[in-house]
């Protein structure tokens, strides 16, 4: 299993190329079964979950083609189950639902498990297709969807912490096929939502009001092949954001939309972080000294749970109180342990973490867990003194493409150690 050997206190400098946004890849992938012919994503970034996804649209009858950041999809015949282990493996192939319900009016794969930052319950999803008049059963770990005829429908699809973003692309995607106009209410309105919308609509699709609350789409007989290139990584852009912030360097971002991250930028401003902007490129430098900050996490336009971890590491080095709250997923605050372990004194009171920052962190061998947290971790490393070893960076290859040669090239001191 690799491991990142971080030698930290190097202020990062230079210009940083942000690649494509991994949550809008993977439903534009799922999303490619919706017609029998080619589709053509460019701007796709090498992520572990990218292949794994094409190894699940392969074993569905796709044929897939992944070279250098362009995938082809020909879904020409495909068959309406995901294999249980594949689909088991990584929560957000439950995307692939919502197409194979829509084109085949039928779909059955693994009940998604939970994983380290929440139960991920796929309820809200279930509700959609129900709504669309799809007849739902769960047994021996499968989940099925089956409908004789598919027709509009009005779902709600607010839960406890707001909407959800894949089952909105799940029900979006089936609505694209049924007869009638299908209306969704508290929809989930991350960029990445729009991304897909703007895809669906190049095959064809009629959909009207992405990225609000309310979406309408229109049925249509069939869909088309396309091709489209993907919006760049927010949270990535985020990510460097703050490894500049934290190292007192001065990082130039290129490709980072400012227009998806106001909330990001926002924050970071109230820590006391500079962040200019120069047409689509964002340079953000430390200014004279970090603030202490509250963060929230809410579903977008709000502040994003995928930069939580990131904020909170960031947070570890402002003199005083920061209080971040996570409000989406019930425990997604796996990192803290490991930041403590750096030398970071925060504590855990319910939604929140307390975070007690301006002692200078110091180097220690740490374990990643979730993607995000994960990141945190390397963050810290690359402020900490002395030597960090991430372990477990697996984590990180799902989302983060080439992190630490992006680190490297802004002057870091990291190096990828293979530990088996
Ligand atoms: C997407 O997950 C992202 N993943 C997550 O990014 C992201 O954190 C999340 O949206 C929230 O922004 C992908 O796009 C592949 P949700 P998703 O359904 O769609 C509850 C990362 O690090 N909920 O919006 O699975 C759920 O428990 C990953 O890149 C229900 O109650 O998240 C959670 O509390 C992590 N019932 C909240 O809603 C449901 O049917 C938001 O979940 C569905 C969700």
């Amino acid at each position: 299993m690799d491991s990142f050997l971080i030698k930290g206190g190097v202020p990062l400098h230079g210009t940083v190329e942000i690649s494509g946004a991994k949550n809008a890849v993977l439903p534009i992938m799922a999303a490619t079964l919706l017609t029998s012919e080619p589709c053509v994503i460019r701007g796709v970034p090498n992520l572990s979950d990218v292949k794994f996804m094409g190894q699940i649209l392969t074993w569905l009858g796709a044929q897939v083609n992944i070279e250098g950041d362009t995938v082809q999809v020909r879904a020409k015949k495909i068959k309406g189950q995901g294999d249980y282990d594949l689909v088991r493996k990584m929560r957000g192939s439950i995307c692939i639902m919502g197409p194979l319900l829509g084109r085949l009016r039928k779909a059955r794969v693994s009940l998604p498990g939970g994983c380290v930052i929440g139960a991920r319950p796929i309820n809200l999803h279930l509700k959609g297709f129900e709504a669309l008049g799809a007849k739902i059963t769960i047994q021996s770990g499968y989940v099925e969807a089956e409908a004789k005829r598919l027709t509009g429908g009005t779902p709600f699809l607010g839960g406890r912490a707001g909407s959800t973003v894949l089952g909105t692309a799940n029900v979006m995607m089936a609505a694209t096929l049924a007869d009638g106009v299908t209306v969704i209410e508290s929809a989930a309105c991350e960029p990445e939502i729009v991304d897909l919308a703007d895809f669906l609509n190049a095959m064809g699709a009629k959909i009207q009001g992405a990225g609000s609350p309310t979406v309408t789409i229109t049925g249509v007989k069939e869909l088309h092949g396309a091709e489209h290139h993907v919006i760049p990584d927010r949270i990535e852009a985020a990510t460097f954001a703050i490894a500049a912030a934290m190292t007192n360097g001065e990082v130039t971002i290129k490709r980072a939309r400012a227009d998806h991250m106001h909330a990001v930028i926002d924050k970071l401003q109230e820590a006391g972080v500079i962040v200019e902007r120069k047409g689509a490129d964002m340079i953000v430098r430390r200014g004279s000294r970090l603030k202490s900050s509250d963060v929230t996490t809410l579903p977008y336009s709000g502040y994003p749970t995928d930069a939580q971890a990131q904020m909170m590491a960031l947070m570890t080095l402002a003199p005083g109180i920061s209080i971040i709250t996570e409000r989406i997923f019930e425990s997604r605050f796996m990192h803290v342990s490991e930041l403590t372990r750096l030398g970071a004194d925060i504590q855990i009171e319910g939604p929140s973490a307390i975070v007690k920052g301006g002692r200078p962190l110091s180097g220690a061998p740490v374990m990643a867990s979730d993607l995000r947290a994960s990141a945190a971790l390397v963050l810290a490393g690359l402020a900490a003194k002395g030597t960090t070893q991430v372990n477990r960076i697996y984590h990180l290859d799902r989302g983060y493409e080439q992190m630490d040669a992006k680190l490297r090239k802004l002057g870091a001191r990291i190096q990828r150690v293979d530990e088996s």
